[in-house]
This record gives structure tokens, sequence and C-alpha cells, in this order.
């Protein structure tokens, strides 16, 4: 009877030389295969006697286990190895510096032009207040000294809500900040209701507007700073010195002028539109839109409360969109609110 253990040997050392797994596995066939040499020993035994067949028998699943356990190391190993080299090959340098997440996002440029605001007018002792989107019929209008028929009431102008005000007229989307003036107003003259003296009022409103309006330059949602300053001793001069002082620390270039041209607004007696012209850059000689204003309606201080006899003032409505566009030169004003972050990122 001849020895197994070269043949295992062999089969050990085959198996050793093998580096891939499908190496390994036709190095299995030679030996453990349907025409291996195992196999094949065992195909022998049934030419031999009964107490032959079993000592041969039991040496051949010796050997045949032996093989089966050098395989099986073989196959352990080189699954090891795969693995370790692709741990290597993934390997994180855990003592690089960390990856920085995208910008992050930042402020917009509307979020950008009204916190300017609110820190310049701040810095002139104006309160900043904010006040409901949906306003009603009275605000809106009424205590703004609009006719019952005023075509801003009309649904060409305004967005209405299908829900109406305990008086039955129905609630609108605000197209103004104006109505705040009466808001504001109201609330600061029942404060000192009362008392001898009444400290002014000097507000700013800054917030969202709405009208049923679309273009390059208009959105059916807009942005309104409103302004407000009444008191015993306030003048058209003071909204002429304050607003100049505002423009130009908001551009900040004392290189503009500054122009109010007559216009009408029910709330305000004498209206106009203040203008301005820049003297230097891309805009330079053009004059420019940015704001209406006029000396508070008497009808409109009686509404907020107060004795028009007593107290005047002025108020002015500013398009925060309008002076963005012109701060950072953007000529449509859709960029502002289309989200594009081409766009938006540019400002961060
Ligand atoms: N509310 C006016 C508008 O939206 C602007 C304005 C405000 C005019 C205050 C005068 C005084 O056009």
């Amino acid at each position: 009877m001849n020895d197994l253990s070269p043949l295992v040997q062999e089969a050990r050392a085959d198996f050793e030389q093998a580096t891939a797994p499908a190496d390994l596995e036709n190095a299995k066939a030679r030996y453990l295969g349907k025409t291996g040499r195992i196999t094949e020993q065992l195909k022998a035994l049934g030419a031999l006697s009964p107490d032959d067949k079993k000592a041969r028998g039991a040496l051949i699943n010796a050997a045949k286990q032996q093989i089966e356990a050098a395989l099986n190391a073989r196959r352990d190993a080189l699954a090891d190895a795969e693995l370790q080299t692709q741990l290597k090959s993934e390997a994180l340098d855990v003592t690089l510096p960390g990856r920085k997440r995208g910008a992050g996002g930042g402020l917009h440029p509307i979020s950008r032009a009204r916190e300017r605001i609110e820190a310049i007018f701040g810095s002139m002792g104006f309160d900043v207040a904010d006040g409901p989107e949906i306003e009603t019929d009275w605000y809106s209008f009424t205590a703004l000294n609009n006719p019952e028929n005023h075509p801003a009431r009309s649904m060409q102008d305004t967005f209405y809500v299908d829900i109406k005000d305990a008086h039955g007229a129905y609630l609108n989307l605000r197209p103004h900040t104006s109505p705040m003036q009466v808001r504001y107003a109201q609330a600061h003259a029942r404060r000192y209701a009362g008392q001898a003296t009444m400290p002014d009022i000097r507000v700013i409103v800054p917030g969202r507007t709405y009208r049923v309006d679309s273009d390059a330059t208009h959105s059916p949602m807009f942005h309104q700073v409103e302004g407000l300053w009444i008191g015993e001793n306030v003048s058209f001069k003071d909204l002429k010195v304050m607003y100049l002082e505002f423009i130009q620390a908001f551009f900040e270039t004392t290189e503009l002028k500054l122009r109010f041209r007559p216009s009408y607004f029910p709330f305000t007696e004498p209206s106009a539109e203040i203008d301005i012209m820049f003297e230097r850059g891309p805009l330079e000689g053009r004059w420019l839109e940015v704001s209406g204003s006029g000396q508070v309606h008497p009808n409109v201080v009686r509404n907020m409360g107060l004795d028009p006899e007593r107290y005047v003032g002025f108020a002015f409505g500013s398009g925060i969109d309008r002076l963005a566009m012109l701060r950072y030169g953007i000529s449509d004003l859709r960029a502002f609110f289309e989200g594009d972050l081409r766009f938006l990122a540019q400002f961060n």
C-alpha cells in the first residue's frame, strides 16, 4: 500500500502556490474534484478485498481530511490577505485635517439690505417694528384716508383673503407697510394717554408686502420699509435731513443727490416721491425713484388717536428690493426670488 503523505504534501504546496481564490479552486479540483487524485484513490477501493478496503479507506479519508484542512486554511489566508489589501486601500488618515462642509449658506441679499436699513435707522434713534402681513381693510385703506372706491382697493392691485373681519370686510395681504403707521402710533398714543407730554414716534417697519404685479422690476411679493416720525415739532425739513443721512449711509457715499418730486398719496399731504441720483459710478446722472413720502394727513393722525392740531409728522415708504438692486447692481428683481444658489452665493 503506497503512502499518501507525499500526496498530502503535494496538495499543501499546490494550495500555497495559489494566490487568488480562483487558482485555489482549480487546485482543489486536482485533488478533490470528480477526477481528482483523492477521488481516483477512492474509486480504486472497489477492487480491494473487504479488509484491505477498510484499512485503505481509512488512510484515504485521513489524507482527504488533511487536504481539506489545508484547503480551508489557505482559503482563510487568501480571504484575510484580500481584506488587508482592501483595508489598506481604503485606509483613513485620521490625522488629516477635516473636510469643511460647503459654504453652509448665508444671508439673502434682501435680508442684508434690511439689516443695513435697521442698523442705520437704529443709530438715528428709530425703533424697528414688525406687523401683520394679513391686514384688515381698515388698517390697509380706511385708516389711511383712502376713499371707499379708491383704485388701490381693487382686485387688480390687492390680493384678498377669503376671510371677513368683524366688520364684514375681506382681509387683504397688505399692499404696503403703511398700515403699521396707524397700528404703531395707536399703541404709542394709548401708552402715553393722559400724560402731559408724549415722546416722539420714531419707527421703521420693514417687511413683506403684496400686490398683483409681476415683471422684471415688480414681484407679487416684495419688501418695503415704512418710516414714521410724529411729534409736536417735526417738519418736512426733518424728513429731508434724515432721509439724506440714511441714503448716504446705505450707499456709503456722499456723492449723491436727493430730489423731492410732488406726488399724491391719500394718507399724506403734501406728498412727494423721493428720487436719488449718483454723481459717480455706473448709475451716474440718472434720477432713480426710491420712496414715497409726505406729511401725515390730519385724518390719519386722528385715526392714530392723536390730535392733528398738536401732532404733525411725516412718513415714507421705500422699496427694500429696489434699494438692494441699486446697491448690488442687479437689473432683474426676479433674481432675488428664484433661489438660484449661483446668484445667492455671491453675497456671502
Ligand atoms: N405706501 C406708499 C406706497 O406703497 C408709500 C408711502 C408711504 C407714501 C408713506 C407716503 C408715505 O406706495
